[in-house]
């Protein structure tokens, strides 16, 4: 089957790249030529585990390929993916459709016989009536149908996710689409991956709920280590006894400094925005957002504490800056917020990520980035946990002590025993759990 991808960002790249995977002959499509080119040669506009294998081996199957030109892709395509950026609209939180409605106009040009145009990326409901709309008032005559798919991929795991999802929602109520989407996932169905039809609205309704579910399920968690603190309780034992009734499920329990990323941050704002709308007000998402913004201000404070009060003029050493690990993604990371306070009260920020350094650049200033966990310790005064990479899961600790000039550690992942660092001495601060003393 052959396939257009429109945007290389990273659900379509991971998209285009999967389905060419399962024999489908995709071309991707993106309007940047540097980053056309870059990927002509192999390089990877982000970093994803997989990815740049997956990349190069379609390529050279001849089933992936890169271009500028939208007209010709999309003029040859069966099934036309659009995977165009929806960020929040600067001011109201509103997704920004303008991409999205941007490559619409240009593919009803393009498009020849019957075509199924499949929005990937993630938009409020009733924005497939609108591009269904605009692709009749382009072209009257175009044979197409619009369906939503949206995507539910981690970033980190991406490849993972895709190849064997929980669910594969197709929103759609027109039967040649239907059989064509079937077609595209073929390879999954065999696979047990199921596909569930449902129409157009509830399909994009469906991302949105699921983004919000799984951020209000990590803000509960989220307060409830709060509470754990000052009440004398674990929060991983209370997740672990909540998490193990079925009904509740023990995945996003993980207490942490507070959710980031591309998705939940937008979507939660997003679906605000359609709720308004629509006069349905949505109390609990509401909740969610302010919970989790202030709650990312916080975490700085928690650095501060575990210096007596003693800021300025402190060298403290952050492990981690993406949002989570795997991935070099720094938006909405909470390491921003944490740099800036910190920075604020005048200390010294350093910081290693095994990834994301490049990114962090970008947006953050006056940040002394190391080549090591241990570079990074070297003499600091407080070393802080932002994210789980794994290779801060088993620092050698005894070293650690030796690095940093007092034995102080605030880790806003719970990635350390109490008892382990209770035995090598440390200050230990954590997220809902007691802390330690040497
Ligand atoms: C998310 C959704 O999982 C995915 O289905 C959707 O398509 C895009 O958004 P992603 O943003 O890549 O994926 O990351 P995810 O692993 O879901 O984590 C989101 C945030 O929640 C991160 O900041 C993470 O650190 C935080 N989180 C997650 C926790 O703090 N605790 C948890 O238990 C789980």
């Amino acid at each position: 089957m052959r396939v257009a991808m429109i945007g290389t960002g990273y659900v379509g790249l991971v998209t285009g790249a999967c389905l060419a995977d399962f024999g489908h002959v995709v071309t991707c499509v993106d309007k940047d030529p540097a980053k056309i080119e870059g990927l002509l040669a192999g390089r990877m506009p982000i970093y994803e585990p997989g990815l740049e294998d997956l990349v190069a081996r379609n390529v050279r199957e001849k089933r992936l390929s890169f271009t500028t030109e939208l007209a010709p892709a999309v003029r040859d395509a069966a099934v036309v993916f659009l995977a165009v950026g929806t960020p929040s609209r600067r001011g109201d939180g509103h997704a920004d459709l303008s991409y999205v409605y941007g490559a619409v106009r240009e593919i009803a040009a393009a498009v020849e016989g019957f075509t199924v145009v499949v929005t990937k990326s993630t938009v409020p409901v009733g924005t497939g009536d609108e591009v269904e709309r605009l692709i009749r008032e382009v072209r009257p005559d175009a044979d197409v149908s619009v369906v939503s798919n949206p995507e539910f991929l981690r970033e980190g795991a991406a490849i993972e996710d895709f190849k064997r999802p929980d669910r594969i929602v197709v929103g759609t109520e027109d039967e040649r689409a239907k059989e064509a989407m079937g077609e595209v996932y073929r390879p999954l169905h065999l696979n047990q991956g199921p596909l569930l039809f449902t129409a157009r609205r509830t399909s994009e309704l469906i991302k949105y709920a699921a983004n919000a579910f799984l951020a209000t399920k990590v803000t509960f968690i989220n307060e409830i280590a709060d509470l754990c603190e000052k009440a004398g309780a674990n929060v991983q034992e209370v997740a672990r006894g909540i998490g193990l009734d079925n009904r509740i499920g023990s995945k996003f329990l993980h207490a942490g400094p507070g959710f980031g990323g591309s998705c939940f941050p937008k979507d939660t704002l997003a679906l605000l925005r359609t709720g308004q709308e629509h006069g349905v007000p949505l109390r609990i998402v509401e909740a969610v957002v302010g919970v989790n913004d202030a709650r990312k201000a916080a975490m700085a404070r928690r650095v501060i504490a575990a210096l007596d009060g003693n800021i300025a003029g402190k060298t403290v050493a952050l492990l981690g800056l993406a949002f989570k690990p795997n991935t070099d993604d720094m938006r909405d990371s909470p390491s921003i917020p944490i740099v800036l306070a910190l920075q604020d009260k005048g200390a010294r920020v350093r910081a290693y990520d095994p990834q994301a350094m490049e990114e962090a650049h970008k947006t953050l200033s006056g940040v002394d980035y190391r080549s090591s966990a241990y570079d990074c310790l070297d003499g600091a005064d407080v070393a802080v946990i932002v994210t789980e990479w794994d290779e801060f899961r088993a620092l050698d600790l005894e070293r650690v002590k030796s690095l940093l000039t007092q034995p102080v550690i605030v880790d806003l992942r719970n990635i350390y025993r109490l008892d382990d660092m209770k035995r090598h001495g440390f200050r230990y601060e954590s997220i809902g759990r007691e802390g330690t003393t040497p």
